[in-house]
């Protein structure tokens, strides 16, 4: 059954979460309009919900994109489509990642389109009885999954194959995010490469079925792309892969896209400490002088980053700026409220998303930690409470 969601944030009852991430679906509607904005009129968006829609509730999020039109969506791996199928999805789902050919029947079963990642492993899953969609995978430089443009025979051979019906052929950008030099040529080389296969199966009037190549920043950047289907996964959640990125920032105002996702938790205790104490685990943060702190509800076990240890990273008492002080620990942490007034057991902290005037984005935490926000946002654990608000 889907979670209730809240008309609005202030609505949402937080009175029993521990750690709770607010999912805000007005700002996912924004940003699935913006980028259709930025694709051809026909070019249909697959809303990549692997990793439990980068941690934000997959089928929750699903549910929600299927009810406003998304008619494709992508996962990593076999059991992400099986929940998406058990959770009520109708439309089509790629399995983006490798799936056992033992495991066709459960494909079959649960209506799922399989990753073809090269002519052996499709000749494999042929060899098993029963027809199961499957998507072609090209490889254009990132070297991961795919069959090369040298392979033309091969990946002619699998539009052949007699127990996959093949609806789809596409490829993945692995630079699209980079403006460095030598990376948008490289990226365009893919950009060619891919286009070259596609014109050579073209020329053989083959079938081909739905064609997509660009991810996140292959749409932002790589604009004027005529293809059936594009795979947006991390701007649909409006933030920037790269913590430091500008590109997002630097998009004109009606193309700006909204973070969907807030993290919060709870203060569990305040106490005040005394020069000469230490906090939490090892002898990481010694007191220097008097300072209140607040033990709070949130800890590496939830997903959030013990990297974040000794960085200064900021939180969101009461709309004011406290710091994570010591060693984060697996389900806990204490934070410096010294300058913040009146902070009690119960009170809600922000790690990410609006607080009164202040904001922090998730970017923070990614960049103290020394990854990107994709990490810090689909690593966000089961005990963290995805709560959906409009
Ligand atoms: C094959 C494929 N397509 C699309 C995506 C979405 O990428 P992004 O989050 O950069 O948009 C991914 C994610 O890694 C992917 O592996």
């Amino acid at each position: 059954m889907l979670p209730r969601i809240y008309n609005k944030r202030e609505d949402i009852d937080t009175s029993r979460l521990r750690a709770f991430a607010e999912i805000n679906l007005t700002n996912f509607k924004h940003n699935i309009e913006v980028i259709s904005n930025m694709l051809d009129e026909d070019c249909e968006i697959v809303g990549v919900v692997k990793a439990n829609a980068y941690g934000h509730g997959a089928v929750e999020v699903a549910s929600y994109f299927e009810g406003i039109g998304i008619k494709h969506f992508a996962v990593a791996c076999i059991s992400e489509g099986i929940e998406l199928r058990e959770g009520g999805i109708k439309n089509e789902i790629i399995v983006l990642g490798y799936t056992p050919v033992c495991q066709k029947e459960e494909l079959i079963k649960y209506d799922l389109t399989q990753t073809l990642i090269n002519e052996s492993y499709a000749k494999k899953l042929s060899n098993i009885k029963g027809i199961v969609k499957g998507h072609i995978k090209l490889n254009t430089g990132m070297n991961r999954l795919g069959e090369t443009k040298e392979h033309l025979e091969k990946i002619k051979n699998m539009y052949e194959l007699k127990n996959i019906n093949i609806t789809g052929i596409f490829s993945h950008l692995s630079r699209a995010d980079s403006d460095l030099e030598e990376d948008i040529i490289f990226t365009r080389k893919q950009i060619d490469k891919f286009n070259y296969i596609i014109d050579e199966l073209k020329l053989d009037n083959i079938e081909l079925g739905e064609v997509h190549l660009q991810n996140s920043y292959g749409i932002v950047k790589y604009r004027g792309i005529h293809l059936d289907l594009a795979r947006p996964g991390i701007i649909l959640y409006g933030v920037s892969c790269d913590p430091c990125d500008k590109i997002l920032a630097n998009l004109p105002k009606n193309e700006k896209l909204k973070p969907v996702m807030s993290l919060r938790c709870k203060v569990a205790m305040v106490k005040e400490v005394e020069e000469g104490e230490t906090i939490g685990y090892g002898n990481n943060f010694t007191v220097n002088e008097p300072m209140r702190i607040a033990t709070v509800t949130l800890g590496y076990a939830d997903g959030f980053s013990r990297a974040v240890s000794k960085k200064d990273c900021k939180v969101l008492v009461h709309g004011q700026f406290g710091r994570i002080i010591g060693n984060v620990c697996m389900d806990q942490m204490m934070i410096d409220i010294s300058n913040i007034d009146d902070v009690k057991e119960g009170d809600i902290v922000t790690i990410f998303g609006q607080d009164g005037d202040n904001y922090l984005p998730v970017n923070q935490v990614s960049e103290l930690s020394g990854t990107i926000t994709n990490e810090t946002l689909s690593c966000i654990g089961n005990r963290v409470k995805r709560v959906y608000h409009f």
